[in-house]
C-alpha cells in the first residue's frame, strides 16, 4: 500500500507528458504553411534550376553553331570560282590576240573563223574564255609570239613554259605531254554586250573547242 502515491506521481506524470505531446503536435500543425519546405517542393525546385541550366546551356550551343553556320555560308562569291566580269565586246575585236584576266584566271579570244592557220581558230566563230592553267601538271599557260613548236611553223601558240604542250588559239593541244586541250569557261553577254565569265563553270578542254565559242 506504501507503493500507491508512488504509482500515483507516475501515473500523473505520464498523463502530464501525453498532454504536453499533444500540445506540441497542435502546435507544429499551426505553423502557417508558407513557413513550412516541403521535400517535393524542395525536388521541384532543384529540377527547375537543373533544367533552366540545360536550357540556356542549349540555347548557348544553338547561338554558337548559328553564328558558325552564318561565317562559313558561301555568298556573293567574287573573282575566280565565281561569276567574273569581263568587260564588253568593244574589249575583244575579232582575230585579236588573246587577253589575260588575271581576276578570272582565263584568256579571252574573239576567234575568227576565216584564220585557217595552224594556230589558228579552227573555225570557231565567237567568244572563248580559256582557263589559264595548263591541263598537264598546272602551270600558267601565257600566249607566246615566236614560239617553236615541233612539226609546225614557228609564230603566235599558247605555249606552257614548264614542258612545252602547245595549244592553237582556241586552246586546241597539238603538241607536248598534255591529256587535253585548255579547259573553257560558260560565257554570259547581255543585252548591253557586257560579259561574264562564270569562273565556276568548267568544261574540259578537248578538240571541240572552237565550236564552245560563244557567238557574237
Ligand atoms: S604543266 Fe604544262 S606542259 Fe606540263
Amino acid at each position: 500500500m506504501a507503493n500507491e502515491p508512488i504509482q500515483q506521481s507516475q501515473s500523473d506524470a505520464w498523463k502530464a507528458a501525453l498532454a504536453s505531446r499533444r500540445t506540441q503536435v497542435a502546435d507544429s500543425e499551426s505553423v502557417p504553411a508558407a513557413l513550412v519546405t516541403p521535400l517535393d517542393q524542395d525536388v521541384s525546385r532543384r529540377s527547375f534550376i537543373r533544367a533552366s541550366f540545360w536550357a540556356g546551356l542549349g540555347v548557348s550551343l544553338l547561338g554558337s553553331v548559328g553564328l558558325l553556320v552564318d561565317y562559313l555560308y558561301p555568298r556573293n562569291v567574287r573573282g575566280f570560282g565565281g561569276p567574273v566580269p569581263a568587260g564588253t565586246l568593244a574589249d575583244y575585236p575579232v582575230g585579236a590576240e588573246p587577253v589575260a584576266n588575271s581576276e578570272g584566271q582565263f584568256w579571252m579570244v574573239n576567234l575568227d573563223p576565216t584564220d585557217t592557220s595552224d594556230a589558228g581558230s579552227g573555225g570557231g566563230s565567237g567568244l572563248l574564255a580559256l582557263w589559264r592553267k595548263c591541263p598537264h601538271l598546272g602551270c600558267t599557260v601565257p600566249w607566246k609570239h615566236n614560239a617553236t613548236v615541233p612539226g609546225f611553223d614557228s609564230g603566235s601558240w599558247f605555249q606552257c613554259p614548264c614542258h612545252g604542250s602547245s595549244y592553237t588559239v582556241a586552246g586546241v593541244r597539238v603538241y607536248g605531254p598534255a591529256a587535253r586541250s585548255m579547259d573553257t569557261m560558260a560565257i554570259e553577254i547581255d543585252d548591253a554586250g557586257n560579259i561574264t565569265v562564270q569562273t565556276g563553270q568548267i568544261l574540259p578542254g578537248g578538240p571541240d573547242n572552237p565550236s564552245r565559242a560563244t557567238p557574237v
